[in-house]
C-alpha cells in the first residue's frame, strides 16, 4: 500500500492511505507509531455501518488489535473510543465486555477508562438518554509515556488556600492547573464542547471526535515530535489535533468521500485557513440579553 496523500507543516508529516486501516497499520514498520487514538465503526446503523451485528464488531477489533500491537513501540499507547451498541432497546458496553477483554488478552495494559459525557445527542423514551461515550488508553508495557503537566486544566477556584496545617494560608492548588480527571465534560463551556450541528468543526461526517479532545491526549501521551496514527480516521480529526500539538500522523480511511473531508481539512490546516474550536470564543449571554425563558406551562 502507498500514501493517497501527504501533507508537511514544517518538520512535521501527515500520510494519509485510501482503504483498510489494519491492512494500513501491518505494513508500517514494527514500533514506528507513538500514539494510536481511534474510534473503529461499532455498528450501530451510521451512514458507514456496514452491519449492526456485535459479532462484526467483534472481529473487527480481534483484526485490529495483533496490527495496533506491531506498530506501536514499547511503551506507546492506544486511545479506544467506542460507545454502546442498542439492539432493540437493549444495550451491550463495548468497551467493557468486548474491548477490556481482547485487549487484556493481548497483554495491553489499562490506564484508565475515560467518560466523555455530552449535553446533546437524541432523546430516549423508553430509558433515560445516553449522554457519554468511553474512551479506553491502554499502554504497551509499564515504561509508558505520560505527560500529566501538558494536559493540566485551570482549576475552576485557582486562588484556594490552605486552611490549616503548616501549609495554612499558602496556594493548595498546582500552579500548572489541575489533573483533567477521567470525566471529560464536553458539555461544558470551560471543557470541550461537542461537534454538533453548529459547530465550527463540523463536516459531513457523522460522528466527529472534537478536535480538543484528541488534542488532549495528543500533549499527554506521544512525545513531542513523534507519530500518531488512527486506521479509521473518518474526517481526519486525529490528524488534525497531531499536527496542530507538533506530532506527525498516519492514518487510513476506507470510504472515499470521508477520505477527501480529511484531505481538505488537512489541505486548510497547511494553509493556515482550518478554524478549530479554540478559534472561537464562548459567548455568554449578557446582563439582561433576552435567552429562552421557562414556557408557563412548565413545571
Ligand atoms: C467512528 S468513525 C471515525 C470518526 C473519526 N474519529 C472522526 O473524528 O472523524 C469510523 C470510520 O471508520 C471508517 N472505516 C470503517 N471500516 C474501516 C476500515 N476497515 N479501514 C479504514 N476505515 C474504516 C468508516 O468509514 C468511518 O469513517
Amino acid at each position: 500500500m502507498k500514501p493517497h496523500a501527504g501533507y508537511q507543516l514544517g518538520d512535521l508529516a501527515a500520510q494519509l492511505w485510501a482503504g483498510d486501516g489494519v491492512r494500513c497499520l501491518a505494513e508500517m514498520a514494527p514500533g514506528s507509531i507513538d500514539l494510536v487514538v481511534t474510534s473503529p465503526p461499532y455498528f450501530v446503523g451510521k451512514e458507514y455501518d456496514t452491519s449492526t451485528s456485535i459479532i462484526d464488531f467483534c472481529t473487527e477489533v480481534r483484526r485490529a488489535i495483533p496490527a495496533v500491537r506491531h506498530v506501536l513501540r514499547p511503551g506507546g499507547s492506544i486511545c479506544f473510543q467506542v460507545g454502546n451498541h442498542v439492539q432493540k432497546g437493549s444495550l451491550t458496553p463495548l468497551d467493557a465486555l468486548i474491548v477490556h477483554e481482547m485487549m487484556r488478552e493481548s497483554e495491553f495494559v489499562l490506564r484508565n477508562r475515560i467518560i466523555w459525557t455530552f449535553g446533546h445527542g437524541s432523546h430516549a423514551i423508553k430509558r433515560f438518554s445516553g449522554r457519554h461515550e468511553t474512551i479506553l488508553w491502554y499502554t504497551k508495557g509499564n515504561n509508558y509515556t505520560f505527560d500529566l503537566d501538558a494536559a493540566r486544566v485551570r482549576q475552576r477556584y485557582p486562588g484556594k488556600r490552605h486552611y490549616k496545617g503548616p501549609k495554612k494560608g499558602t496556594w493548595s492548588g498546582n500552579p500548572l492547573g489541575k489533573n483533567p480527571g477521567d470525566v471529560w465534560d464536553v458539555g461544558e463551556i470551560w471543557d470541550i464542547p461537542n461537534v454538533k450541528a453548529n459547530h465550527i468543526e463540523k463536516t459531513d461526517h457523522p460522528c466527529q471526535f472534537p478536535a480538543a479532545l484528541v488534542r488532549r491526549l495528543v500533549v499527554a501521551l506521544c512525545p513531542e515530535g513523534g507519530v500518531v496514527a488512527d486506521p479509521y480516521m473518518g474526517s481526519g480529526t486525529t490528524a488534525v489535533a497531531a499536527l496542530l500539538e507538533g506530532r506527525s500522523f498516519a492514518g487510513a480511511e476506507m470510504d472515499p468521500n470521508y477520505l477527501s473531508i480529511a484531505e481538505e481539512r488537512l489541505s486548510a490546516l497547511v494553509e493556515g485557513r482550518l478554524r478549530t474550536r479554540e478559534d472561537v470564543p464562548i459567548r455568554l449571554p449578557r446582563d439582561g440579553e433576552a435567552v429562552s425563558q421557562r414556557p408557563p406551562h412548565f413545571r
